[in-house]
Order: C-alpha cells, then structure tokens, then sequence
C-alpha cells in the first residue's frame, strides 16, 4: 500500500521548501522528495548562498587591499587563504540547508529521500517505495544549459556549480554568456586575480536590464579590470594539459580568432530540470524548452499536479520560485493566493550591485507607454560620499499622465537592498510622488531613491 499524503512537494529548493511549509503551517500533511544529500535546493547549496558566500569574501579581500588607503588606514600586504575561503562557503551553506532540515522537523514535514518519478497521476515512486497524495507539486528547478563544442568536464570547463568549487585563482577566466552567472562569478574570480574576458553573442551584456543601466554597468565591471568581446559566439574548445583553447567568430559571421583560458565558464542561461521523472506516466505537457505548462494557479494539464519555480516560466530567481510556493500551498488550502509578477525584484550581486523592478525604458518604449524619468546619482548623496562609494544612479521611471510607478532601476552601492522600497511602491500601485513625499532618514543611501523620485517631476532638491 502506497503512504499517502495530502501534498507531495518533488524538490526541496526555494520553491518546493517553501511550498512545504505553508502548506503544513495549513494543517496538510505534507512530504517532500529530494534526491540531493541536503535539503534547499540549487539556491543553497550550488546557487544563491554559496555565491554570495565567496561574493562576500572577495569582497572583503578586495576592499582590504585596495580600498582602505583613502579612509587613512594603512594595513601590511594583504593575502588570502583560498582553501579557508572555500571552507567557509562550505559553513555558510551547511548552516543554511541544516536550518530548512530543522524547519521541516518544525512543521512536520516527511523528507522522503530519493529520485521521485510518476508512476500514475498521483502516485510516485521513490527508491522502490510508493507514495500518492491529493496534490503533487513539481519544483525540480533548472540546470545549466550546454553548449555545442564546449564539453564540461567541472574541472576546466565548468558550470556555476565548478566556478564556486576552484581550489585555485585561474590566471586567465573566459566567461561564456554575459548574464548574472557571469558576471558575478566573474568578479569573485577578477577580485582574487583573475584576469576575466566575457563572450557574449549579443552587443550588450545582461540583456535584461534597462540600457543605461546596463552601459553603466558594463563601464564599471571593465574599469575593474573585465574584458568584454560581445557580439562573439564561441564555436569550440580544446582542452590541452594546460588550459582550453577557445575558437570564437564574431556572431554576424567573420573571422575566427582563438581565445586561450586556464578556465572556462559557461553561463549561458539554465533551463527546466525534468530529467527521471517520467511525466509520461503522469501526462504531464510540456513546451519545446522542456518547461512545464500549467495555468494562472499553477494547474498542469493533469489534475491534482502542480508545478512552481524555475521548471515552470517566469524569471529564475529564488524569491519568484518562493512566491509562488506561498501562493500554490493558499490556494490548495482554499485560499487566494497570488503573485504579482510585475513586482519581482532582479538583483545583480556585484559591486556596485545593480537591481531592478517592473519595466525597463526599453519595454516602455516598445509598448508605447507614454512615461517620465527620474533619475539621481549617489555621486550627490552626503552618505554615498562619506562611504567613498560614489559610482551609479538611481532611476524610476513613471507614467507620464497618472505618475504611477512602473519601473525602477539602481546602480550603486546596496542597490539591492534600496530596490526594496521601490518594489514595496510598486506592489501598492503608488506614484513617483508618494515615494517622494515619504520621510527618508539621512544621511542614508535611501535617499537616492527619494530624489530620483522627485526628479521624476523635475524637482530633485541636491543637484
Ligand atoms: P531548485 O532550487 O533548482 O531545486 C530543485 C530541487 O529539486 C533540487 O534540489 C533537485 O535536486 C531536486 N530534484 C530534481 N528532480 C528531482 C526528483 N526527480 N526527485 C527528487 N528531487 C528532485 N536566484 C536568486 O533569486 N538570487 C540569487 O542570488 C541567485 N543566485 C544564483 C546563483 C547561481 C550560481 C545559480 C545557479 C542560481 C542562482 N539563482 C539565484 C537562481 C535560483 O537558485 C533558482 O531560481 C532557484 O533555486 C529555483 O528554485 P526551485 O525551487 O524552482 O528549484
Ligand atoms: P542569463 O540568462 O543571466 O545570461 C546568459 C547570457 O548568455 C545572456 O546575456 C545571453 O545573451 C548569453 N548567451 C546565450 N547564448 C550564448 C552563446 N551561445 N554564446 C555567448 N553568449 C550567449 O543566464 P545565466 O547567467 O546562466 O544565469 C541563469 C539563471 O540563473 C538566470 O536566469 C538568473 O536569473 C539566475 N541567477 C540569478 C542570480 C541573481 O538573482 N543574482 C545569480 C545567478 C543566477
């Protein structure tokens, strides 16, 4: 006889865990399936935690050796210990996928561990054992999407998932996709030493953000020392005892040129991870990209399975993959839950980090949506000053008649806490005004934001 569950959640990331423990805090009786050795998902455990993880160390690192002169404060010559950086990332997630262990103790959640796989609509089959529930949920995440002619090993040539694993600076790092996978390893790397080149097959890098910001953002990386060879795509590498050999032609067609690596990311986008579960047995549809299909409430063609997070469309980000965790588990339980796409921050965790909210100039543009901009520089902002971290702006942009809010972008120091305020403006469909009449506290960074607010409507007061 089959156990049976309420709800049954396959994937225990930033989707799936979440989605467990509402649901539990609900009153279901809920399990989870995780064939990884740790609960939490790509997030914690290859993802999210620990990039920030070696992010935050680099940082440190390079703010020791390079930034401390200006304040008056002399230090002696500063080194790192790679293997204890790497040691601590390892901490840092350990911590963190040990908490969501002791959550779903909390909520009383069954991990059962394994590779799920259907065995009918609602039934599963993990490690020789059945299992069936009133709902199933399939949040098994993404993986990294391969490249024709550039062979992974982990080793040389490498995902996300080797790029946080070297024991070793390369001395020469070529990215391959000028995305957020990219250009954040990139700098954990560039700040370590790295001398970091960037393939990108469009002219511009992180195509998702609004152009200034992007120009902005790709003079910044290149002043810390990234080379950038856009509109390139890569047609081969050969690895050799010492390094790979990249062949790279300019993507509109040309010359081929070689590019040599000690190590060679690819970071050219991720997509849906579906592998061994058999949703044939279940009749499960799915598009050409392999995502899952389901409707507005996150319905898959069959009834009683679901499917949230990265395998289903949407950004890839944890906290959209949260959401609609939260929202699926309200509405199982008969209520109205919901998620509002059009207020799902992006953050880019470099430094200056770069976040964004709603639509860019661009999108604006192509709508046809009559608009306003507002835009101010931490360049003018006392606390940015005293910080000595002047590089970025703030931008918001709003309609042009009513003054709603519809998008907003930072570069700049903590842009990704800043965006905060803006997201929260967004989601209660506030004006450019309201932010601008609201109190900031100063001198904090925040008030870039307000000013960029009240430059919306040409009245920005410290510029
Ligand atoms: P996942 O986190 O991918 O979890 C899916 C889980 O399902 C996995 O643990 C997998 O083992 C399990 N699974 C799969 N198939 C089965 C099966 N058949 N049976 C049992 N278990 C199964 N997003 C952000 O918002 N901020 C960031 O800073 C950020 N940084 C990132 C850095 C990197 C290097 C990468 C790769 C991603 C990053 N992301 C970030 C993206 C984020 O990790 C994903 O959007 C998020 O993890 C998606 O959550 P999910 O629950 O949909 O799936
Ligand atoms: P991405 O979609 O951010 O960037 C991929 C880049 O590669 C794009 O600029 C694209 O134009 C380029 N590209 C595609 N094919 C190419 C080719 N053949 N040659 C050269 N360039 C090519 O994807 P990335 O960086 O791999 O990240 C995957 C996902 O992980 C993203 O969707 C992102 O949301 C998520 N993520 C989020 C983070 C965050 O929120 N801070 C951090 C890291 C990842």
């Amino acid at each position: 006889m089959a156990e049976t569950f309420d709800l049954i959640v396959i994937g225990s990331g930033p989707g799936g865990y979440v989605c467990a423990i509402r649901a539990a805090q609900l009153g279901m009786k809920v399990a989870c399936v995780e064939k990884r050795a740790t609960l939490g998902g790509t997030c914690l455990n290859i993802g999210c935690i620990p990039s920030k993880a070696l992010l935050q160390s680099s940082e440190v690192f390079h703010q020791t050796a390079h930034g401390l002169k200006d304040h008056g404060i002399a230090v002696g010559e500063v080194n790192f210990d790679l293997a204890r950086m790497q040691a601590r990332k390892g901490e840092v997630v350990s911590a963190n996928t040990k908490g969501i262990e002791f959550l779903f103790k909390k909520n009383k959640i069954t991990w059962i561990k394994g590779a799920a796989r259907f065995i009918g609509p609602n039934a599963i089959e993990v490690g020789g054992s059945a299992y069936s529930a009133k709902s199933i949920v399939i949040a098994t995440g993404s993986e990294s999407v391969p490249l024709k002619g550039v062979e992974v090993d982990e080793k040389r040539i490498v995902t996300s998932t080797g790029a946080l694993e070297l024991d070793k600076v390369p001395g020469r790092l070529v990215v391959i996709g000028g995305g957020v996978i990219g250009l954040e390893l990139g700098s954990v790397w560039a700040r370590l030493g790295a001398k970091v080149t960037v393939v990108e097959f469009l002219e511009r890098i992180t195509p998702f953000l609004d152009g200034e910001i992007c120009k902005a953002f790709q003079q910044s990386l290149t002043k810390q020392g990234f080379t950038f060879k856009l509109g390139h795509k890569v047609t081969g590498a050969t690895t050799g005892k010492d390094g790979v050999t990249l062949t790279i032609e300019p993507a509109k067609g040309g010359a081929a040129e070689t590019l040599e690596a000690d190590i060679v990311l690819l970071a050219i986008g991720r997509r849906a991870y579906t592998e061994g579960l058999n949703l044939a047995a279940a009749g499960v549809a799915t598009d050409a990209r392999g995502l899952v299909l389901t409707d507005a409430h996150y319905a898959t063609n069959v009834p009683g399975i679901y499917a949230i997070g990265d395998v289903i469309a949407g950004p890839m980000l944890a906290h959209k993959a949260e959401e609609e965790g939260v929202a699926l588990a309200e509405l199982l339980a008969g209520q109205a839950g919901h998620v509002n796409y059009d207020a799902i921050p992006g953050v880019v965790y470099t430094w200056p980090e770069v976040a964004s909210v709603g639509r860019t100039e661009e999108e604006l543009k192509a709508a046809g949506v009559a608009y306003k901009v507002g835009k101010f520089p931490f360049m003018a902002n006392g606390r940015a000053r005293a910080m000595g971290e002047m590089e970025g702006f703030a931008k918001v942009l709003s309609d042009k008649t009513t003054d709603r809010l519809l998008g907003a972008h930072i570069i700049g120091p903590d842009a990704g806490t800043l965006i905060a305020e803006l997201v929260t403006a967004i989601e209660f469909g506030a004006s450019a005004e309201d932010v601008a009449r609201v109190c900031h506290a100063h001198p904090t960074l925040s008030e870039v934001v307000k000013e960029a607010a009240l430059a919306a409507d040409g009245r920005a007061l410290h510029i």
